[in-house]
């Protein structure tokens, strides 16, 4: 077995939620009457709050304060939080359920390395509280990707070391954050367009064939 742990990111590795960001995103931007669309919402994955907001703002950002920008990614997350109170178990795919059944059968610990500071609330949601075992998150990191820290933090959490653990993401940010991590990392979604990735995931699923 060539790694020990698996690290995945939550938000369009997990479930969905990557939408639900976009969505939020897109009600503010709006309402700011600033252009935004998923080729910008893409460089917003795996990125912290106030940094989405600060590309989002990139174009027009004249005069706004620290404290009118903190209200607006305040005002996006709660925009987001209502969408997240929604979810329900039915939220995680059985794709995703099984495979994540499978690979703890095979002996894996596993763990979620996400920016978010809403990761808490969302496994919770989707029914997979207490399922990993560890947790890192916007929490408990003071870098956000392409930084290492949170997925540094995770194998620390795992009692692992890095080179060990196989990071899951769905970001550029998150490849590139893994590589300085000095760990393997598997792209799925919009991040299998990079070179940084070890392995390409055409579907959650061909992580039983690589792991
Ligand atoms: C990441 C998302 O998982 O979390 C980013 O990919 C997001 O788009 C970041 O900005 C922070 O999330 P939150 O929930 O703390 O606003
Ligand atoms: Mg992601």
């Amino acid at each position: 077995m060539k790694y020990q742990g698996i690290i995945f990111d939550l938000d369009g590795v997990i479930c969905h939620t990557d939408k639900y960001h976009y969505q939020a995103w897109k009600k503010l931007a709006d309402k700011l009457g600033i252009y935004f669309d998923e080729t910008i919402n893409n460089r917003l994955r795996g990125v912290s709050r106030m940094e989405s907001l600060d590309i989002i703002l990139e174009k027009d950002s004249s005069g706004l304060t620290e404290e009118e920008k903190a209200g607006y990614a305040e005002e996006k997350n709660q925009y987001y939080r209502e969408m997240l109170k929604e979810m329900n178990p039915d939220d995680l795919s059985d794709e995703v359920k099984d495979t994540l059944n499978q690979l703890r059968e095979r002996g894996y610990q596993m763990a979620i390395g996400s920016s978010s500071k809403n990761a808490g609330f969302i496994l919770e949601r989707i029914g997979l509280k207490g399922f990993f075992d560890a947790v890192s998150d916007g929490n408990n990191i003071t870098n956000s990707k392409p930084d290492p820290e949170v997925f540094l933090k995770a194998a620390q959490f795992l009692g692992l070391d890095p080179k060990d653990c196989l990071v899951v993401e769905d970001a550029r940010a998150g490849l590139l954050a893994a590589v300085n991590g000095n760990m393997d990392c598997a792209a799925i979604g919009d991040a299998v367009n990079s070179e940084l990735a070890n392995y390409k995931l055409n579907t959650f699923k061909d992580l039983l064939n690589i792991s």
